[in-house]
């Protein structure tokens, strides 16, 4: 059974794992529900609004920094004490043969604006939580693909890497405080998301993003990074190994799909 939040902001929450983290939480918990699809949005808020319960959409591109800060007032006049920072992109295939607007966007919704949102909104929630006695909570989404420099994927990788990175610190930084903090690395979902990135073929490992999500809840407060799923843990095999020879091995793996994904 997860934590029972009061507040709980979720970007993006219109699908995948975003929208599996707003339906794992338990009714008790009332949600900010962000993306940019207003449509989907609403259908999802629709769902969850039962019994009283406050289910808010807010339609916002974190790409935009106007919109951020519109989500971050939002989320402060809730008073919200779990942030999800699970919204997030990338493009397949050779960084240089890529939309470069594509690049950009990957680096801004998954390092900026997680940045932006825990730095605005962390100091509220501890405070709040120290004054009620209670502890808030922090989950930012990154990837098994955050372990190593993964080629043809290389800014998705890269800026899932940041994201462990910097959670990771962020943890030992406030291991004192009233707050839990959590890396989550998922492996292959089952959400779409590797088509829309222009990755083709099924991942035979891939879990439910349900599991995701329940594995997420059920792992904030017991450590600071958590792997989804025992193949996935597998991912993290060029983590021992010299980081040339990952490298080299994931260029290798990488670049055969990438060609794949281009004749299909
Ligand atoms: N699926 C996987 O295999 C996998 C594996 C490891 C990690 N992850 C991570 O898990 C998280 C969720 O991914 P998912 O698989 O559930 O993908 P998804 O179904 O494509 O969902 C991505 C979410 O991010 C939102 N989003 C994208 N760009 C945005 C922007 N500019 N502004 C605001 N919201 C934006 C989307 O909202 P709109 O469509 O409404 O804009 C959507 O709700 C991501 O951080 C992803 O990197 C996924």
């Amino acid at each position: 059974m997860p934590r029972d939040f009061r507040f709980a902001l979720i970007t993006g929450a219109s699908s995948g794992i975003g929208a599996a983290f707003a339906r794992a939480l338990p009714e008790s918990t009332d949600l900010l529900l962000s993306g940019r699809n207003s449509e989907r949005l609403d259908a999802i808020c629709e769902e969850l609004r039962v019994g009283g319960r406050v289910v808010e959409p807010l339609a916002a591109d974190l790409q935009d920094p106007a919109d951020r800060r519109r989500l971050i007032g939002r989320a402060e006049t809730l008073e919200i004490d779990l942030l999800v920072n699970n919204a997030g992109v990338g493009q397949f295939g050779a960084v240089l043969d890529n939309d470069p607007a594509g690049e950009v966007a990957t680096v801004e919704v998954n390092c900026t604006a997680p940045v932006e949102l825990c730095v605005s909104l962390l100091p509220g929630m501890i405070d709040r939580a120290r004054y009620q006695g209670g502890k808030a909570g922090l989950i930012n989404v990154s990837s098994t693909f955050a372990v190593q420099p993964v080629p043809y994927i290389a800014t998705y990788s890269a800026s899932k890497a940041f994201l462990l990175s910097w959670t990771e610190s962020l943890a030992e930084e406030l291991r004192h405080k009233p707050i839990e903090v959590l890396a989550l690395c998922p492996g292959a979902t089952r959400t779409g998301s590797a088509e829309r990135a222009g990755l083709r073929g099924e991942v035979p490992w891939a879990v439910e993003p349900e599991k995701v999500a329940r594995e997420g809840l059920r792992a904030l407060g017991r450590c600071s990074v958590h792997v989804v799923g025992g193949a996935s843990r597998a991912a993290l095999a060029p983590y021992f190994l010299p980081r040339r020879i990952a490298a080299g091995g994931l260029r290798a793996i990488m670049g055969f799909a990438s060609k794949t994904a281009k004749r299909s």
